[in-house]
């Protein structure tokens, strides 16, 4: 494990901030780095036309890192359901098709799948989660729903609500044996939960990076895979067009694009506030690296997971979550004002359904814990 990286936040030693899932704190470096960008728009006679271009290029190539794929591969976005909106237009639905989503999955990544369905006389297939009774596997679930008729298999890589996790590798395998795109929205995942990218083979994965990747709202990473990269953008901007780095001659107007996924960037992806912050946050991210994170995280949520249960709260086994959520399960059900009375203590946590969410990240220390549980202790 880490030493603690408290330091490396603004956290104050009294607040027990559990709630990742929701929103990632900032990093001190990506404070920094957002103070700088305020002060460039400050003295704009600093932005030239580089300004534009070389810190969105760097923060490109570095979420390429990160994923373990090509710059020319990604795609600045504002939000997930922008994303869905892309693939949604780049992938084919006949009559009859499925398109196979989970149970209670985050809206962004539900909403356009089931306009795309109505469009085209597709039909949505919600994988049930199965009985805790059963100890069910949701992966062998996901894998019996995905057949020759599924056009989409439209997915996370754990549920946004309590972490419970899918085998992405078996999943990808078994969309490639049908021929059904797989379309994957991982914001509840990437950055601590490690993803094999080459293995999983996704047609689109979307994250926003405001949650794990402790990155700004409003900014989010596309990956396109090759075989979409001439799709269509959602709409059509002078920044994505060939030769647009020189300001002079916009008005040649052109049909080509800026090579790669960069056609379907945003407008005004440059955005001078966001990327210094976004960027920051991926330097730190590569620095500790997901799978140490994973790692560091999954002895978290193992300890979470162990006390939880000596109070009677039902976890999940830990080989059926991700190593960094986790979904804890009061016998009554979860009070919807426990997180107002836990953040009366500076205990900070979300409920989801009927579970109490625990999100702690690379900031989380035994002292954030031991607040938690003896808040909690108090409240049941
Ligand atoms: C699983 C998941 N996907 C996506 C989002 C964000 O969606 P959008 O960027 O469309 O607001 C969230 C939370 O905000 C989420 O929990």
């Amino acid at each position: 494990m880490f030493a603690s990286q408290r330091h490396l936040f603004s956290i104050p030693d009294q607040v027990a901030y559990l709630n990742s899932a929701t929103t990632g704190p900032l990093l001190k470096s990506a404070e920094r780095a957002a103070q700088k960008a305020i002060q460039l728009k400050a003295e704009p006679w600093r932005i030239t036309s580089r300004t534009f271009f070389e810190p969105l290029e760097e923060t490109r190539a570095l979420f390429a890192r990160f994923l373990g794929c090509d710059a020319d591969n990604v795609a600045f976005i504002p939000a997930v359901s922008y994303a869905m909106a892309i693939a949604a237009r780049n992938i084919d639905v006949r009559p009859g098709d499925t398109i196979v989503v989970l149970d209670e999955q985050f809206p962004s990544h539900v909403y356009p799948w089931r306009n795309k369905a109505l469009e085209t006389g597709g039909k949505m297939v919600s994988v049930p989660r199965p009985l805790p009774s059963s100890q069910g596997n949701w992966t062998q679930a996901v894998l019996e729903a995905i057949t020759k008729k599924t056009a989409i298999a439209a997915l996370p890589h754990c549920h946004w609500t309590d972490g419970a996790a899918l085998d992405l590798n078996a999943i990808g395998a078994r969309c490639r044996e049908v021929g059904a795109a797989l379309v994957l929205d991982v914001t509840q995942s990437l950055g601590v939960m490690p993803l094999d990218l080459a293995e999983v083979q996704p047609d689109f994965l979307a994250v926003s990076a405001h949650k794990w990747m402790l990155g700004p709202y409003s900014y989010s990473y596309l990956y396109v895979a090759d075989h979409h990269l001439h799709g269509e953008p959602l709409e059509e901007n002078w920044f994505n067009r060939k030769g647009s780095e020189n300001f002079a001659r916009l008005v040649d107007y052109r049909d080509d694009y800026q090579p790669g996924a960069r056609r379907f960037d945003v407008g005004e992806a440059s955005n001078f506030f966001l990327t210094p912050v976004a960027k920051a946050s991926l330097e730190q991210l590569l620095a500790w690296g997901t799978d140490n994170m994973s790692r560091h995280l999954g002895e978290i949520t193992r300890e979470i997971a162990a006390r939880a249960q000596d109070m009677g709260l039902v976890a999940p086994p830990e080989h059926l979550r991700g190593p960094h959520m986790i979904g804890l399960q009061l016998p009554s059900g979860a009070p919807e004002d426990l997180p107002a009375y836990l953040a009366e203590k500076e205990v900070y946590v979300g409920v989801r359904g009927d579970k109490i969410r625990v999100a702690p990240h690379m900031h989380t220390t035994p002292q954030d814990l031991h607040r938690f549980f003896s808040a909690l202790e108090e409240e049941l």
